[in-house]
């Protein structure tokens, strides 16, 4: 197969794949033009970027909204359905969601995922992590938080729970501190996160201040703990979603602490935008982090799906270039620079959970993603599909 006249990098090449693999590149202002082979597949045109990555998705919990429907669309509604259809879990009920949502999300392009999984079901813990190799094997990529849905100091238990599924493998220590009863029960969690994740050098990704309380003050406490504890670069904060309804004054002191730390925010809009404002009567607040000022601040800003069709959230495809359309939206990120830069998230910011962006070069496994458009707003405007090839991994 051969790509020709095509965008990579912001350059045009010709690009060759044979057994899996990228046979050779042929830069357009250096290079001679590949000629193609009869009988090679060709394809002109277009742009060649690196497989889109997911840094929060609950697999655990995905296509199951259909089984018992949340019928005020709530969080509230939401935790409630969850906490009863968890109890019906099996291995072979989480197993084949996962992988099917894994190919759903494959077939549009992404090919890494790092799901959370509720430490409150170690049976899910146990069939997520038992999925990685397997999911290797087909060229999908996964990580897996340890999730404690329902916090870790609300109830007795909870801590061993989500203690024993780090202790099982997991790639990253989860939190919810805005969930524990008080605020110093939060930021208690906070710091019993780090303790594990350095017991077990692993990584951290808090769901953290997913409200829309502007006195939610979790987040400062994991930027001040990543600072002294030095773990930069090894943090995911999901939602932070307070900082959208935060005063201005705070908002500006919190981004600049957030750059300091090295932390990396992951928005979730798909997921926000229906959960948030939801105690507001009208005008009704977005409810999505900040990502221009953060952005501004030099911040890495990832893009979750965060639900596909779960007790959440009962739309999603799976198809990042959906969370990506939200958020142009929602964040008013419609400048021409910015719905690009939006996009290539996708395929660069949301691979730092794991360890950056793969590169696309010769002798590499053909890992890569080809759009028929060259210009990525035309993609996102069409939410398109690109030709997905999935070589091996490593
Ligand atoms: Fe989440």
């Amino acid at each position: 197969m051969v790509f020709t006249n095509t965008l990579l990098n912001g350059r045009r090449c010709d690009l060759r794949v044979d057994a899996e693999r990228i046979s050779a590149i042929a830069w357009h202002d250096t290079d001679p033009r590949l000629e193609p082979q009869p009988g090679e597949e060709v394809h002109d045109g277009g742009r060649i970027t690196p497989p889109f990555a997911e840094p929060h998705v609950h697999l655990d919990a995905a296509l199951l909204g259909a089984r018992r429907p949340n019928r005020s669309g709530t969080l509230h509604e939401g935790i409630a359905n969850w906490a009863i259809l968890r109890e019906e879990l099996t291995a072979e009920d989480v197993r084949d969601r996962a992988l099917r949502t894994a190919e759903m999300y494959a077939a549009t392009g992404t090919l890494r995922l790092r799901t959370h999984v509720d430490t409150g079901s170690l049976l899910a813990v146990e069939t997520l992590l038992s999925l990685v190799p397997e999911l290797a094997a087909l060229g999908i990529e996964l990580q897996v938080v340890a999730f404690p849905q329902e916090g870790i100091l609300r109830a007795p238990g909870r801590r061993e729970q989500w203690a024993e599924a780090v202790a099982m493998g997991c790639h990253a220590v989860g939190g919810i501190p805005h969930f524990e009863r008080t605020t110093e029960e939060g930021w208690a969690s906070v710091r019993l996160a780090f303790d594990l994740a350095e017991e077990h050098d692993a990584f951290i990704d808090f769901h953290c201040d997913e409200t829309d309380d502007p006195m939610a003050r979790n987040l400062e406490v994991v930027c001040a703990e990543a600072i002294d504890r030095d773990f930069d670069g090894k943090i995911v904060c999901g939602h932070c979603t307070a900082l959208h309804s935060a005063p201005d004054p705070y908002a500006a002191k919190l981004i600049e602490l957030i750059a300091e730390s090295g932390i990396q925010v992951v928005a979730n809009p798909l997921d926000n935008v229906v959960l948030q404002g939801r105690f507001d009567g009208y005008p009704k607040r977005r409810g999505v982090t900040r990502v221009d000022e953060l952005w501004d601040a030099g911040v890495p800003v990832g893009i979750g799906h965060d639900s596909v069709q779960d007790p959440w959230y009962r739309l999603g495809t799976g198809a990042m270039i959906d969370a990506a359309y939200m958020l142009v939206h929602v964040a008013q990120l419609t400048g021409e620079e910015q719905m690009r830069k939006v996009f290539r998230t996708l395929h660069q910011e949301n691979h730092l959970p794991f360890g950056g962006a793969p590169s696309i070069e010769i002798g590499g496994p053909a890992r890569l993603l080809w759009w028929a458009q060259d210009d990525p707003i035309d993609i996102l405007r069409d939410r398109s599909v690109p030709m997905v090839l999935r070589g091996p991994l490593g």
